[in-house]
C-alpha cells in the first residue's frame, strides 16, 4: 500500500476555489478589500482565488516567524499596504491548531482595519487549540499531514496542483522523494497513448 494518497484533486480544488470567490465577490460588493496572503503557503490559493474576484481588490503578503511551543508568531516580512480603515481578508493555506492565525489576527487588529475576515483552503477543525473564526474555508479535513497546493515538506511540494495525505509519516520522512516519484509516475501514465 502506498504511504501517500491524493485526497483532493486539482479539479475539486478549482471548483471549490471558484465557489469561495463567488461568495467573497457577493459579500464585498461595493467594497475594495485587501487580500493579505500569509507566505509561503497561501500563494497558490491566493493566486487562484484572486482570479475569481473583481479587479478592484488589492493583493499583499506578509511572512511570519514562529517561536515557542505555544505557537507565538511575529511578523518577519511585513506587508507594504496600510490596512488602517481597510476591509482585510487574511488568506491562509491551512488552519491547524489555530495558534498562528489567532496571533496574526491580534497583531492586525492593532492596525485599525475597518474589518478583518479569514479565508483558508484547509481547515483541520479537530486539531484546534484556540478558537478562531473562519469566514471562508475550502475543505475540512482530519488530522493527516497534507502536502501540495501550497503545503510543504521542508519547503518542497508546494507546487503540486492537488492535495496529498501522508499516511505513514515515519516512512515518508525516511524517503521524502516518494511523492515526486508518485506524482511523476502519474503524470507519465496520463501521457501514455
Ligand atoms: P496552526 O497550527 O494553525 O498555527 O498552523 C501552523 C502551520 O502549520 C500552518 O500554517 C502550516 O504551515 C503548518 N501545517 C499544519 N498542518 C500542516 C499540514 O498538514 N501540512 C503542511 N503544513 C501544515
Amino acid at each position: 500500500m502506498s504511504i501517500l494518497t491524493e485526497v483532493v484533486t486539482a479539479e475539486a480544488i478549482a471548483a471549490r476555489v471558484a465557489e469561495l470567490g463567488a461568495q467573497i465577490t457577493k459579500d464585498y460588493e461595493g467594497k475594495d478589500p485587501v487580500l493579505l496572503g500569509v507566505l509561503n503557503g497561501a500563494v497558490p490559493f491566493l493566486a487562484d482565488l484572486s482570479r475569481h474576484l473583481p479587479p478592484n481588490i488589492e493583493i499583499d503578503f506578509l511572512s511570519l516567524t514562529r517561536f515557542g511551543a505555544e505557537g507565538r508568531v511575529g511578523i518577519k516580512v511585513d506587508s507594504a499596504t496600510s490596512i488602517s480603515g481597510r476591509d482585510v481578508i487574511v488568506v491562509e493555506d491551512i488552519v491547524d491548531t489555530g495558534l498562528t492565525l489567532s496571533y496574526l489576527l491580534g497583531l492586525l487588529e492593532t492596525r485599525s482595519p475597518a474589518s478583518i475576515a479569514t479565508a483558508t483552503l484547509i481547515d483541520k477543525t479537530t486539531r484546534r487549540i484556540v478558537e478562531v473564526a473562519l469566514d471562508y474555508r475550502g475543505f475540512e479535513v482530519g488530522d493527516e499531514f497534507l502536502l501540495g497546493y501550497g503545503l510543504d515538506w521542508e519547503g518542497r511540494y508546494r507546487n503540486l496542483t492537488s492535495l496529498w495525505a501522508v499516511l505513514d509519516l515515519a516512512a515518508f520522512q525516511e524517503d521524502p522523494d516518494l511523492l515526486s516519484q508518485e506524482v511523476f509516475a502519474g503524470a507519465a501514465d496520463r501521457l501514455d497513448p
